[in-house]
Formats: C-alpha cells, structure tokens, sequence
C-alpha cells in the first residue's frame, strides 16, 4: 500500500503566497503518487479568538482553494477537521503521554502567549501540539509536508508517537516531515526577518491568494530590498531579495541561477516589475476559481461530505485500536 501524506491549513483567513509554496504546491505533486489527506483543521484555529461567521467562511475558501491550486478530490481526501469527532478524542489521550515541559518548550506557543502572558493564555493552545499529533498519527501517517514552521511540532508528535508505542504497545506509525529545500519559509515583503503570515500588522507584506492584479502588483513593487544592488541569491547577504527570489523561482520554474544571469547588470525595479507580472499571472486562475466556488459552493460540499466519510471510516478503525490499548470502555 501507498505510504499515507497527511497536511492541513487552520481557516483563519484565506491562505496566502506563504502557505501555497510552503505546503500547497508541494501537496499537488505528492499527491500523484501516494494516499492523501488535505484537512481544513478548524480545532486549531479556535486556539486563538476567531469570528465564528468568518471562520465558517474561511473553512469553505480553504477547501475551495484546495481544488483551486489542484489538489484531486478523486486522488486526495479534502475534510473538515471538526467533522470527524476521532481528532479531538485522540488528542485527549495523546494530552495524558504529552509532558507540560514539551509543550512549554515550543516557540510557537512561547510566542503566541506572549501578548496576554502566560496566565492568560489557553489550555487549548498549550494543547495544540497533542491535537496536531493526533491529526497525524490518527491515520498511520508517514510523511508530513509542512513549512518549517510545523518542524518542531512534527518532532513533538514522533515523540508522542513513539512513547505511547513503548507504553501501549506497537500502535502508530512514526511521521517524518517533509520540507522543501527553498521556500519552506516565505518572508514578509515588509519585513526580511519575519514570515509572511495572515496575522502580519502590515497588510502589504502579505499576498493573499484571492488578491486582485492591481494589490499584487502594488506590493511586490512596494516590497522592500536589500542595500547595494544585486539580483543575487545570498539569504544571509540579502534575505530581502532572496525572498523574491524564492517566490520567482516557485512560481516560474525558472533555477536560482537562471534567474541570476537574467538580471544580471539590471536593477531591483526590472526585476521587480517581472515578478510581479509573473505572481499574477500564476494566482489569476487560482483566484477566478475560488470565486467561482464562493458564489456556486455545491461541488464544495459535495466533495467535502465525501472527505469527511471516508476519513471517518479510517479514524473510527484506528480509536478502536488506541481504545483497547489503553483500556479505555467495557
Ligand atoms: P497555517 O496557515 O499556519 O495553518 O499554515 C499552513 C501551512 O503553511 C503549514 O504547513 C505552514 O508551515 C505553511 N506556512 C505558513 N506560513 C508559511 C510561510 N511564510 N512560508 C512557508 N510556509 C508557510
Ligand atoms: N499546525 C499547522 C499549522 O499551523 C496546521 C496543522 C494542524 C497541521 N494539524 C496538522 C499540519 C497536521 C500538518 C499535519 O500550520
């Protein structure tokens, strides 16, 4: 049997240009050669305050913008994390094998708790890495395609994996991460240091993938470079343009090295200018689809319902297993 590929998106907002070359893209090409699972996880965007109205909106433009980017409902299982009641079951019992010092080490809640301070902050986001754990080993996952971001998390998980197996006896298989050489970290375009994120304060270092021409165009050309020119890739010298470069090369097939010797001798507004014609063009027919789907969701729910129960199916296999090792019920 095919090794299993599992990833997912939380509905905070519609994915940006960081999400689709950190995990999109390289879901589409996966996906031609293994089993795959693409989840929309809204338990984990609850983790942090969401407008539920929004956030039900959000669900339906991620999935939408799966089947946009070309993720196969006919190869691929598209579902809502929430829909199948396994993951939340799961992560309860993978919470009892998980150490506070574990979940207290990772950055990502470091840094999310840091605005209300520890006092305040969720049990729900400390638990985040259990929920995301049993995402994946719920399905005997193998492979995990994430940006670099998540890597922290996925050792987390093989660790949660690898304790219960060692407590509980032989019951999950251990993932492995999956992350691409460039592009597992797009950079804002306002600002080197940071990722591109959908909760950046400065909107313009984000494209969104529903952007229209004219904002894409506008924020490449505002993105910011770095001092004394140069259309190198150097991502310590010049993060900036390496960023750029990154997403030239992603979206334009093109190697670091060609894209070197086209600007060579040419300034950072040539190049610039290029680009942005190019994310345009590239995003034009991913954006016409997803509104195609905002205004006629049926196919949508169609595809959805069939996602939802076939993960189902492979879910309710496996809690009966983890219920019988521990113990759990008559
Ligand atoms: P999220 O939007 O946080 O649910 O992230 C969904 C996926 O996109 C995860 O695999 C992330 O690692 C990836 N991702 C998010 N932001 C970036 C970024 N700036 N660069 C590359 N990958 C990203
Ligand atoms: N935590 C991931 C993120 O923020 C989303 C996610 C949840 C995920 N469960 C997952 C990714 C399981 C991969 C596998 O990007």
């Amino acid at each position: 049997m095919k090794d299993l590929v599992f990833s997912g998106i939380k509905p905070t907002s519609v994915p940006h240009l960081g999400n689709y070359i950190g995990a999109i893209k390289q879901w589409v090409d996966i996906q031609k050669n293994h089993r795959c699972l693409f989840s929309i996880v809204d338990l984990h965007a609850i983790t942090v305050p969401q407008d539920p109205k929004e956030m039900r909106q959000n669900t339906l433009d991620i999935a939408a913008t799966y089947l946009a980017c070309g993720i196969d409902p006919a190869r691929s299982t598209i579902y809502i994390q929430s829909e199948v009641a396994e993951h939340a079951e799961l992560a309860w019992i993978l919470g009892t094998v998980t150490k506070m010092g574990e979940l207290e080490r990772m950055t990502q809640f470091k840094d999310k708790s840091q605005k209300g301070g520890r006092e305040r902050a969720g049990l729900g986001l400390f638990a985040y890495p259990a929920l995301m754990a049993a995402d994946i080993l719920l399905y005997d996952t193998s492979a995990v395609p994430v940006g670099e971001d998540q890597m922290q998390h996925l050792e987390l998980a093989r660790v949660i994996a690898r304790r219960f197996n060692q407590e509980f006896g032989e019951t999950f298989v251990i993932p492995q991460a999956l992350i691409q050489k460039h592009g597992s970290r797009i950079m804002s375009l306002q600002d080197a240091d940071k990722k591109m994120s959908k909760s950046d304060e400065s909107k313009s270092g984000t494209i969104m993938l529903d952007d229209d021409a004219d904002a894409i165009r506008k924020k490449i050309m505002r993105a910011v470079t770095d001092t004394g020119g140069g259309v190198y890739f150097e991502p310590e010298k010049k993060p900036a343009v390496s960023n750029l470069m990154t997403i030239y090369h992603h979206l334009s097939g093109k190697t670091m090295k060609e894209i070197e010797t086209l600007y060579e001798g040419k300034g950072y507004g040539d190049f610039k200018k290029d680009l942005a014609e190019i994310v345009v063009d590239y995003l034009g027919p991913i954006r016409e689809k997803l509104e195609t789907f905002r205004r006629e969701p049926g196919e949508l729910h169609k595809v959805l319902d069939a996602g939802r129960d076939k993960a189902k199916a492979m879910a309710e296999a496996k809690m009966e297993l983890v219920r019988e090792r521990v113990g759990l019920g008559r």
